[in-house]
């Protein structure tokens, strides 16, 4: 029995088919003909249909809703979108990182949290992790994380000896392995997790005035996690219980809420007494010295119709940013700046902004035309800086676009000479991290870190690996050191004394 012929089932141009499966062949026994257009059209665009995944956050899930400022935020930001009642339309995609687009959804990673905001004034991408700190500051280690945290180049499995050889090498990552290695490690799905975006951004106002802000998006009800033995059953059982959980939640209409929070610091503090942790993502800002302060609320309220073109397709980016949100000079952030667009060329093409997961509601009017796949026209705009169809409102030094080039000038200083920094390690990098097993931690917390990272530390085969985490476990707390060293059977370790 044949199938049903869909109504209005049409070529890829248009015309109607009346026997969608059926191939053209010469007599009932013959070859197939090269004149079928639409055999070969689906063969053809079936051979195209995967494009690249993410280089990193392959597999992910992702659903819509809103933002909505609840507080008033004139002292901080000219941005009106932070004045209460003020909406955004959001699309959020939760994601693992150094996974593959079919891995496990509970496995132990971090989990990034991207929130695109249409708003009035261009799109606002915030892009988060679930941890408030990152692994390192340095964008030249970035390349090597990846690396390492991927496939070994010659077997093309996850290497735990690749893994160890990268964080016993660079020490500052210590802070965010221990809180990998935590049930923070394995949240309970995508959604019920928090968002941070660690690296520090500007929050600007119209007389060139501005604060370091760090964002955090805080799930209501808290974040939940699973123990190291319920995630490695669930990707066994189910390795998309992250993606089933977030859509069953939406369809339910159970909405995923969030509380979002800034900290704030002024440029006195940062180029003061808190120097070494303004534009370091590598460690937080203290609760007790830069408080939450309530920006508005997130609510996902519906599920994409088309994963692909609604989610995979989304092109998240810092350097999406609207009017008096700026980045800092973090160069973490600044390599970022530069990257994530760049994959998206590569990964969605150099007109990825038109696709309409992407569009921006504000029409968007620049010099940039053509390449492929552009779609969206700008008609018979000029497509150069024309002072004869667009006169310019330049009237000057005094002018309007002179001014405002002048008050970002004015925001910030810098040294003029160029120099390689690759920063140093110090006994600083070992104090929030201490802090976290000594006085965060409860016993059962520390227990669970010493169980989960032995598990994975004691696979390593080269015993100079171990041993060079170890020392760096030292360097947080000697106790910590030798739970580890028992736990994965290091004989006769000790910590070095001074
Ligand atoms: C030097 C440091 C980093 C580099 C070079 C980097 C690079 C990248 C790249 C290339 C992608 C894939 C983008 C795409 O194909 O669309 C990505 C995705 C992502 N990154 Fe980063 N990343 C860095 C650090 C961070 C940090 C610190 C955060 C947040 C605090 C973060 C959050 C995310 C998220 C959430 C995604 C997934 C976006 C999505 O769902 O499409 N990354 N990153």
């Amino acid at each position: 029995m044949s199938s049903p012929i869909p109504l209005d089932y049409t070529t890829s141009y248009g015309s109607s088919v009346n026997y969608p499966d059926a191939g053209q062949r010469v007599s009932t026994n013959g070859p197939l003909l090269l004149q079928d257009f639409h055999l070969i059209d689906n063969l053809a665009h079936l051979a195209r249909e995967r494009i690249p995944e993410r280089l990193v956050h392959a597999k992910g899930a992702g659903a819509y809703g809103y933002f909505e400022a609840t507080k008033d935020l004139s002292d901080i930001t000219s941005q009106t979108l932070f004045r209460p009642g003020r909406r955004a339309e959001a699309t959020v995609r939760f994601s693992t990182v150094s996974g593959e687009m079919g891995s496990a959804d509970t496995a132990r990673d971090l989990r990034g949290f991207a929130i695109k905001l249409k708003t009035e004034q261009g799109n606002l991408d915030w892009v988060l992790l679930n941890t408030p700190i990152f692994f390192i500051r340095d964008p030249g280690k970035y390349a090597d994380l990846t690396h390492a945290t991927k496939r070994h180049p010659q077997t093309n499995l996850k290497d735990h000896d690749m893994f160890w050889d990268f964080f016993s090498s660079n020490p500052e990552t210590v802070h965010e392995i221990m809180i990998f290695f935590s049930d923070r490690g394995t949240p309970d799905g995508f959604h019920q997790e928090h968002g941070h975006a660690g690296t520090t951004f500007k929050w600007c106002k119209e007389d060139g005035t501005f604060h370091y802000v760090k964002l955090h998006v805080k799930a209501v009800g808290g974040f939940k996690t699973l123990t190291a033995a319920e995630a490695t059953t669930l990707a066994g059982t189910n390795p998309d219980y992250g993606t089933q959980k977030l859509y069953n939640a939406i369809k339910n209409g159970d909405y995923p809420r969030y509380t979002v929070y800034i900290q704030t610091m002024t440029p006195q503090q940062a180029e003061g007494e808190y120097r070494n942790i303004a534009l370091d993502v590598t460690k937080v800002w203290p609760h007790a010295l830069f408080p939450l302060r309530e920006v508005g609320k997130l609510v996902l309220n519906r599920n994409p119709e088309n994963y692909f073109d609604e989610i995979e397709q989304l092109a998240f980016a810092p350097a999406h940013l609207i009017p008096y949100i700026e980045h800092s000079p973090d160069p973490l952030l600044q390599s970022r700046l530069f990257i994530y667009p760049d994959t998206q060329r590569y990964r969605l093409g150099v007109n990825n902004e038109q696709l309409p997961c992407n569009m921006p509601i504000r029409k968007f009017g620049n010099f940039q035309r053509a390449g492929a796949a552009s779609f969206v026209s700008q008609g018979s705009r000029p497509n150069y800086l024309s002072n004869i169809f667009q006169p310019l409102n330049f009237d000057g030094p005094t002018g309007a676009i002179d001014s405002q080039i002048r008050n970002n000038h004015r925001q910030e200083h810098f040294d003029g000479s160029v120099y390689r920094d690759l920063s140093e390690i110090t006994v600083d990098d070992f104090v929030q991290p201490r802090d976290l097993w000594l006085r965060v931690w409860n016993d059962k917390e520390r227990e669970t870190f010493v169980e989960n990272v032995s598990d994975h530390l004691k696979v390593v085969q080269n015993k100079r690996i171990q041993y060079n985490q170890l020392l760096v476990f030292c360097q947080v707390d000697s106790d910590l050191a030798l739970r580890v060293a028992r736990a994965i059977n290091f004989d006769g370790f000790q910590c070095p004394t001074n």
